[in-house]
């Protein structure tokens, strides 16, 4: 199985680009399935779930190709409501945008349950109220989900909890329902809002995009567009927190700045520079002076849990004690445990995992699902001495050219196979 090595304490500098959002490109590709057309997204990112996707749709009959590096062109006329392998469904979250999309589309859709990074328990009641009011009748068997609707309308739904995956499923479904449908207590995540400005791109009416509430006007035939896909904020903030903790002057290009105020602020209170310009952001860093601080994570503009377990390396290396109160999954401080394997003080009580920062010292580890990979590579720039991370193909489901970008910026990353 493949691994990073990396010899750590070299200060990260140059400029690196960002890709496109992985969390949009994946949900803006399951809504292809809704235009009977051909749609071109830029600023796709090449990442395993985008694969993933690719043949998702694929064993639908839908046609796909790129076009170039980050163009990829999703032809879905001649697609259909097939029962896509449980295997492929397995491998991500995203493949539950399938009920909203195929719902839509076909009026039916029947799928098994999603997978995609264990935080514990992840429902999808919400998905699942919404569809229902729509009109979709759904039952949940064994291990699948089917849905099945002669006709969906809109509706009025108010979400007992603010879910990216719901308000997303909801967006897709309405799309084709007759008549309006109303969304209380979305999320207002920079992807959510992409997946609603796609949606209009191919001829839905769409207000309230990036409030609580949207008015989604369905509409029977939705035209193709070319659209381009938002920065990944996540990727932005794991080479900001990066650079952080390694120190050194890094510019991003290529982002959203409105998007990364939740991870500019913290990282500015711990003493790192922080320059914001129109499409770019710098970042000057030196390590012995980054002092700690405390967060808590919640849905959009706060702090995004999606950056929590980054943030929870920077404060394992930082001065002084921080902590990190997580309120959004059940079980996502795993990454601790790998963390503690190089020396890391972290004391984790119920949501909250209190860190003492200190010196780190190399050790084998392991990525124990995605953001907690990217983790561990911040931990290991941070540390002086030869970090071996293992089960790194969770990083590659969801960071484009990882290993590439960072050896631009002067780290020792190699990539063994
Ligand atoms: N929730 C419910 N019921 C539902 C849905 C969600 O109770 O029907 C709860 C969850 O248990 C959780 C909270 O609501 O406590 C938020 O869950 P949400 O539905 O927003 O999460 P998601 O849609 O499954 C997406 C991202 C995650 C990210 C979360 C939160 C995708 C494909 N995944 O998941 O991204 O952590 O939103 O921002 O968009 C990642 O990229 O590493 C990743 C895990």
């Amino acid at each position: 199985m493949a691994y990073y090595l990396i010899e750590g304490t070299r200060p990260l500098n140059g400029e690196v680009r960002i890709d496109g959002m992985k969390n949009s490109a994946v949900a803006i590709m399951m809504a292809c399935v809704l235009v009977e057309d051909v749609c071109v997204l830029e600023n796709v990112p090449r990442i395993m779930d985008v694969t993933v996707a690719i043949e998702t749709l694929r064993q639908m009959g839908v046609k796909i190709k790129w076009l170039e590096k980050d163009v990829l062109e999703i032809d879905a006329r001649s697609a259909k409501s097939a029962a896509v392998a449980d295997e492929l469904v397995r491998k991500m979250r995203a493949s539950y945008y399938l009920l909203g999309a195929e719902l839509g589309r076909f009026g039916q859709s029947k799928i098994a349950y999603p997978g995609g990074c264990n935080f514990g328990s992840r429902p999808i009641d919400q998905h699942l109220k919404g569809l229902r009011a729509l009109g979709a009748t759904c039952t949940t068997e064994g291990n699948y989900i089917s849905l099945r609707a002669d006709e969906i309308c809109g509706a009025d739904i108010t979400f007992d909890v603010i879910s990216v995956g719901a308000t997303v499923n909801l967006l897709l479904a309405a799309a084709k329902a007759k008549g309006q449908t109303v969304l209380h207590n979305v999320a207002k995540e920079p992807h959510v809002g992409d997946v609603a400005k796609f949606l209009t791109s191919c001829g839905v009416k769409i207000d309230g995009i990036g409030s609580h509430t949207l008015h989604i006007e369905g509409c029977q035939n939705l035209h193709g567009c070319r659209y381009r896909i938002l920065p990944d904020m996540i990727e932005a903030g794991t080479f900001l927190i990066a650079t952080a903790a390694s120190g050194g002057s890094v510019v991003l290009r290529d982002v959203a700045p409105e998007h990364l105020a939740c991870i500019c602020e913290p990282l500015e209170k711990m003493g790192a520079d922080i320059e914001i310009g129109d499409n770019c952001v710098k970042i000057e860093s030196i390590p012995d002076k980054i002092i700690s601080f405390s967060i808590k994570t919640g849905p959009y503009p706060l702090f995004p849990t999606d950056l929590q377990p980054q943030f929870g390396a920077l404060l394992a290396c930082a001065n002084g004690q921080g902590s990190i109160q997580e309120c959004v999954w059940q079980h996502r401080f795993q990454y601790c445990t790998e963390l503690k394997k190089m020396g890391a003080d972290i004391n984790c009580v119920g949501d909250t995992a209190y860190i003492h920062g200190g010196l780190l010292s190399a050790a084998t580890v392991k990525a124990v699902d995605l953001r907690a990979g990217a983790a561990m590579v911040i931990a290991a720039l941070a540390t002086q001495g030869m970090t071996r991370i293992d089960d790194i193909y969770h990083i590659e489901r969801g960071y484009t050219y990882f290993v590439e970008k960072l050896q631009s910026l002067g780290a020792n990353i190699n990539r063994i196979a």
